[in-house]
């Protein structure tokens, strides 16, 4: 049951040289930069997202995700969803407003896979990047690189997926769109989604905690999808598979690294999900054609690599 979590609303990504990474979420992606903070962290958003901002990217020694947020429906949702994670045993710790420059107050807590969530209602909006409002034409012309539309979703790995998935489900209202089970019915990924999306957030099994997979954004088509795949090319990008269509949740998508090694993907397409839908079951012993549905067997780097 849909518990007023609207959307995922940034990700916070730690990067090794902040100036490559600018370069590489704004010059190859063609994600917009918005801002930047006292603390060195650059902000940016794809052109379609109407609030300010939804990726930081914030210089450190080791490279991976620090944190995830949602954007819930106002203040009162906030305030409820807070003390429910509180009454299911979770520690929340508070950030004051204005932390991250436009946004309110938010509320984080740690997964059971050891990840970094948080919640918040209040982010500045400034509106889609380069086109009106009122009357609006298709698409900016000034887009750069993969012209990223939005970010869309995180797949995460780590130990404690049920347990992530019941609290996910249960306190904070997701849905499991998609699965897969090993042999014995355990579940060993879970898909999740809070609106009509395939997936917000993924999890899959692993025994280390708080592992980054990737992040993905939205790109309009295939043919968009082909095109980012020449750019990675283009400018000597590290690749990891594709372009391709995944099994689970049917994107078509390539998969990329950031200069500091952390995954990005974009895609297009994918399933969609009602609250009444059962979810798609993919079984463990067609990994391979779950998540690259042509090929239909695994690369080792896919497995392995995680920041
Ligand atoms: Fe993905």
């Amino acid at each position: 049951m849909r518990k007023g979590v609207m959307r995922p609303g940034h990700v916070q990504i730690s990067v090794l040289d902040l100036e490559e990474a600018v370069s590489h979420y704004g010059d190859l992606l063609g994600l917009i930069e918005m801002d930047r903070d006292d603390q060195g962290r650059v902000y940016l958003k794809g052109w379609t997202e109407v609030d300010k901002f939804s990726v930081v990217l914030r210089k450190a020694d080791a490279p991976g995700m620090d944190f995830m947020g949602f954007k819930v429906l106002n203040d009162e949702v906030l305030e409820t969803l807070e003390k429910d994670l509180q009454d299911y045993g979770c520690s929340v710790e508070h950030i004051a407003a204005g932390e991250l420059k436009g946004c309110g107050r938010r509320v984080r807590f740690k997964a059971p896979t050891g990840h970094n969530f948080e919640l918040y209602a209040d982010k500045e909006q400034t509106g889609k990047w380069g086109v009106s409002n009122v009357n609006p034409e298709a698409w900016p012309r000034d887009l750069k690189g993969m012209k990223a539309t939005r970010f869309d979703h995180c797949l995460l790995y780590g130990p404690n997926v049920e347990a992530t998935y019941e609290l996910f489900r249960d306190v904070l209202g997701f849905d499991l769109a998609e699965q897969v089970v090993d042999p014995d019915d355990n579940r060993i990924a879970a898909f999740l989604t809070t609106g009509m999306k395939a997936h917000d957030v993924a999890f899959i099994d692993c025994p280390e905690p708080n592992k980054f997979h990737h992040a993905s954004f939205f790109l309009d088509s295939w043919e968009a999808v082909m095109r980012a795949a020449d750019l990675i090319t283009m400018t000597d990008t590290s690749i990891d598979i594709g372009p391709t269509r995944h099994g689970l949740t049917h994107g078509q998508t390539v998969y990329f690294f950031d200069p500091s090694g952390n995954r990005n993907e974009v895609f297009c397409g994918g399933d969609y999900h009602y609250p009444d839908h059962p979810p798609v079951t993919w079984k463990a012993e067609d990994l391979g054609k779950a998540i690259f549905y042509h090929d239909r067997v695994l690369n080792e780097r896919f497995l392995s690599v995680l920041t």
